[in-house]
């Protein structure tokens, strides 16, 4: 079993651990995070946010390795193996790959432009330019045509070329070289921004909780985040659980990609906010906080330009390892479903991302005006994803894993086949089956409702 197991998916536990943690870091966490913290009452936020990962997140990533590895198979056949008389649970796998395609369009925008502002950091073309310049870059650019369009085709060949070289030598192996790189890139910008004078203003905005602001729009906007930024809901980890070997723990496994994908948020919020603060800038500026905000910091510091090259490194590195994530979804629907060639699979997949993804491109520009449901394509699909889809995805795999699959069954795969002790299951299975379903469903109606 261990051997057909290895040829097929990650070669040990720290290779799954770093591909899948690359996986859920992302710009989720360094450009969404922070801008939602900054917008949702800050210190308290985190709180928050920190009770659902652990709450929810952790068990909610367990459930989704369960369905992989029991099933080893992608997000759609994983139910065609695990309950081959119900056909109907078919559609939560297809609900899968469609909110997988959805998300990777909209996300490779913004990869596209964490591409193009390396470039532009490179260049030196940021530097010296007053707040007014900075913001007109930023909207130049985004509103263009060809050169949005570009960046954002560039970043799906970079994402294509890796998940076409394999599982091993190419999600695997670039992970355990990307997330270390990571790491350091992250610390060296927290060394700079919390030596700035003035940052410990922005340290207390991150981590001295406000209870007054926690109302229900935090509490939602905390859980809804936490689902995006450990890629939970739309069979990522699923399709990444198939490929973890047999003897490796699950509960260890899982805890520790959630552990690194919190540590990074936190680190990201301790580069942005004190150079937020010791800078005068506004932390609830929304979703160009890293585009107009950072730069707008990076030149009123010394050595500005080589942190903004830093910035911008870390920043594709982390969209990178998620995009690969993304793409590896659908890649393996290609090849194990459609019986397609891994290369094949991936240049089909990225074309058809690169078509639905364009439109999300040139929402920001040609296509601002059309709106469907008061949203831009972007904001559509984003909205569509966060609120529904995710959401949705992963309250069927908790009744499909805790309501319908055997009870034993799901403890043989958590337990490794009854050779570890799981002390805690009946907790798992607690929240398996009634506090996640009851959290999702909250999301849910109350994103209705709203
Ligand atoms: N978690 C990633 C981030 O924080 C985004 C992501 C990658 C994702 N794969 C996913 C989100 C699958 C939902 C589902 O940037």
């Amino acid at each position: 079993m261990a051997d057909i197991n290895n040829s097929r998916g990650f070669t040990s536990n720290i290779g799954a651990i770093l591909a899948a943690a690359g996986g859920a870091v992302g710009l989720g966490n360094i450009w969404r995070f922070p801008y939602m913290l900054g917008q949702n009452g800050g210190g308290a936020f985190l709180l928050i946010y920190i009770f659902f990962v652990f709450l929810i997140g952790i068990p909610l990533m367990m459930t989704e390795f369960i369905i992989g590895r029991r099933s080893q198979s992608n997000a759609v056949g994983a139910y065609r193996k695990l309950a081959p008389n119900q056909k109907g649970w078919l559609i939560l796998g297809i609900l899968s790959i469609l909110g997988g395609l959805l998300i990777y369009a909209f996300y490779s925008v913004v990869a596209g432009w964490t591409l193009n502002y390396l470039m532009l950091a490179c260049g030196g073309k940021l530097a010296g330019k007053d707040t007014q310049a900075i913001t007109q870059t930023f909207t130049n650019f985004t509103q263009g045509t060809w050169w949005p369009l570009a960046s954002q085709f560039l970043f799906l060949i970079l994402t294509g070329a890796v998940v076409t070289m394999g599982v091993q030598k190419g999600i695997e192996k670039i992970s355990k070289i990307l997330m270390p790189a990571l790491f350091i890139l992250l610390i060296a910008m927290c060394v700079r921004s919390l030596t700035l004078s003035g940052a410990s203003q922005g340290l207390t905005f991150l981590l001295k909780p406000d209870f007054s602001k926690i109302d229900s729009h935090c509490m939602l906007a905390a859980l809804g985040q936490s689902f995006f930024s450990l890629s939970l809901g739309m069979g990522c980890m699923v399709t990444y659980g198939s490929y973890i070997q047999k003897s490796d723990k699950l509960f260890k496994t899982s805890a520790w990609i959630a552990a690194c994908d919190t540590f990074v948020a936190l680190l990201a919020g301790a580069v942005i906010f004190p150079a937020v603060f010791a800078f005068g800038m506004n932390p609830a500026s929304g979703p160009e906080l890293v585009y107009i905000v950072l730069p707008n910091v990076f030149n009123s510091m010394p050595a500005g330009n080589l942190f903004a090259i830093i910035f911008f490194l870390l920043l594709s590195i982390a969209a990178l390892t998620s995009t690969i994530s993304l793409l590896e979804i659908l890649v393996a629907f290609g090849v194990e479903e459609l019986h397609w060639k891994r290369k094949t699979s991936s240049i089909i997949s990225t074309l058809a991302v690169f078509i639905i993804g364009s439109i999300c491109t040139l929402s920001f520009g040609p296509l601002k005006e059309f709106h469907l449901l008061d949203r831009t394509i972007f904001e559509l699909f984003d909205f569509l994803t966060a609120s529904y889809l995710m959401p949705i995805g992963a309250l069927l795999m908790t009744i499909f894993l805790g309501w319908f699959y055997p009870k034993v069954e799901v403890k043989d795969e958590l337990s490794n086949g009854g050779k570890l002790k799981v002390r805690a299951f009946n907790l798992y299975y607690l929240i398996l089956r009634y506090i996640a379903p009851l959290a999702l469903l909250i999301i849910l109606i109350s994103g209705i409702v709203g």
